[in-house]
């Protein structure tokens, strides 16, 4: 049995295996002075450091005096496994080009489709490994991957084995778990037929990656995939098993929350448009509000309203969105920033959409983002003496020890 044990741990965690609602997510339970005991990548126990028994020879000792240990990130929502990159667009945004228009033009999610088909499942998949090595030294120990950028069976199934070999091979530092978002765009040799994209993604393409992830999403927005199609989609793919997400009135507000708690979805994201009817909707269904504040201010755009959820009882997570066009960032300190400083969360309601709502938002929320006895070791060992560190030291990484199930995935020293 492989054991070790943090010593001298100033511990600060939401607590419970569900979503934190509304002031929930403001409760950081903090335990001063502890030992985390940790056996198999499971938190065998917490205990005062007084009462912490001589350790065996064979248990790995971490020292954490001096500094704050909070639970593993989970990143929720990232579509890391891509081919190419799009700085042209980037750049074309910033001269005052709209996401949509790039989009409507054959570029954006389409242009990643095609580097997406052309790429090899072996580049593919050490690529993302590169992006999920930076994320660990972040501090995130579970990152949501999805497909997406296939659009068609053959394609998205090899993002899919590539998103699984992602959460099976040995020596990847974090959980992945997987989404199929065969429902990202239409594809360009569908243009003008998407209800024939829809029929053949209900007859051929969700029944060939059932059991190959987890959950399925759609992009539900103005000229993708409206409500009707949405609406289609969700049903097939919650009959074939998958659990539920949605991309819901990011650009335009158009009922995507509302359609979300209709469906009964795990997740609802973005939100930057919500109506005050979807946050009710979506606060009184417990479907998680998933905020990706990265991507509002890379787009320009508002940023969703946290308040609005929290003051109404839902749960909000944080996430990135890392993706190569609307967002080209995984970066957790920023993510931490702009909630703190543009959408007015408190630092612990911060840390809880980071950890045990972003659990939530996966399903998780028994395996992981909190530190408690019968969790997953996922870990993060802070730089400084107080997690209040995180939004004071703007935009930059606070993380000294990412241990992701037991094992200790970086060391930023
Ligand atoms: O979450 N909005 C749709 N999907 C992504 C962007 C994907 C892309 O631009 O490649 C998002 O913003
Ligand atoms: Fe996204």
């Amino acid at each position: 049995m492989a054991r070790s044990c943090i010593i001298n741990a100033n511990i600060f965690t939401p607590q419970g295996s569900s979503a934190r609602r509304g002031e929930e997510m403001s409760v950081l339970k903090h335990f001063e002075n502890y030992a985390i005991l940790i056996e198999d990548g499971i938190i065998s126990d917490l205990v005062p450091m007084a009462d912490l028994p001589k350790l065996d020879s064979d248990v790995e000792v971490i020292d954490a005096a001096g500094n704050a240990v909070i639970p593993g990130f989970v990143d929720s929502h990232t579509h890391l496994v891509f081919g190419g990159y799009r700085p042209d667009e980037f750049e074309w945004r910033l001269k005052g080009d709209t996401y949509m228009s790039i989009m409507e033009r054959g570029g954006g999610i389409q242009s990643t489709v095609n580097a997406t088909r052309a790429a090899s499942a072996y580049d593919l998949e050490h690529k993302a490994l590169w992006f999920i090595d930076r994320m660990a030294e972040m501090g995130v120990t579970t990152v949501e991957a999805k497909s997406g950028y296939g659009l068609n069976t053959e394609s998205e199934m090899k993002m899919l084995d590539v998103i699984d070999r992602l959460a099976n091979r040995s020596g990847v530092p974090v959980r992945v778990v997987s989404t199929f978002l065969g429902a990202h765009a239409v594809p360009a040799e569908y243009k003008g037929r998407t209800d024939e994209y829809v029929d053949l993604m209900i007859r051929e393409m969700i029944p060939a990656a059932k059991g190959k992830a987890k959950f399925f999403d759609i992009f539900t927005e103005k000229n993708v995939f409206e409500i009707e199609e949405s609406r289609r989609l969700l049903a097939a793919a919650r009959d074939a098993g998958f659990k539920l997400k949605l991309h819901a009135d990011e650009i335009v507000q158009l009922g995507g929350a509302e359609l979300a708690a209709e469906m009964g979805a795990v997740s609802a994201d973005h939100l930057l448009h919500v109506s005050d009817q979807g946050v009710k909707m979506m606060a009184e269904r417990g479907v998680v509000a998933t905020l990706l504040p990265l991507t509002a201010f890379a787009l320009r755009e508002p940023f969703a309203p946290a308040r609005k959820f929290i003051d109404a009882g839902a749960a909000v997570a944080l996430a990135t969105d890392l993706n190569p066009g609307s967002c080209f960032s995984g970066s957790i300190p920023l993510t931490i920033a702009l909630a703190c400083i543009y959408m007015k969360m408190s630092i612990e309601e911060t840390i809880s959409a980071l950890t045990i709502n972003g659990a939530a938002a996966l399903d998780l929320a028994d395996v992981t983002g909190s530190l408690e006895k019968g969790k997953s070791a996922d870990i993060v060992i802070l730089n400084f003496d107080t997690y209040k560190a995180l939004p004071y030291y703007v935009g930059m990484n606070c993380v000294k020890t990412a241990i992701s199930r037991g094992i200790v995935v970086k060391n930023n020293n």
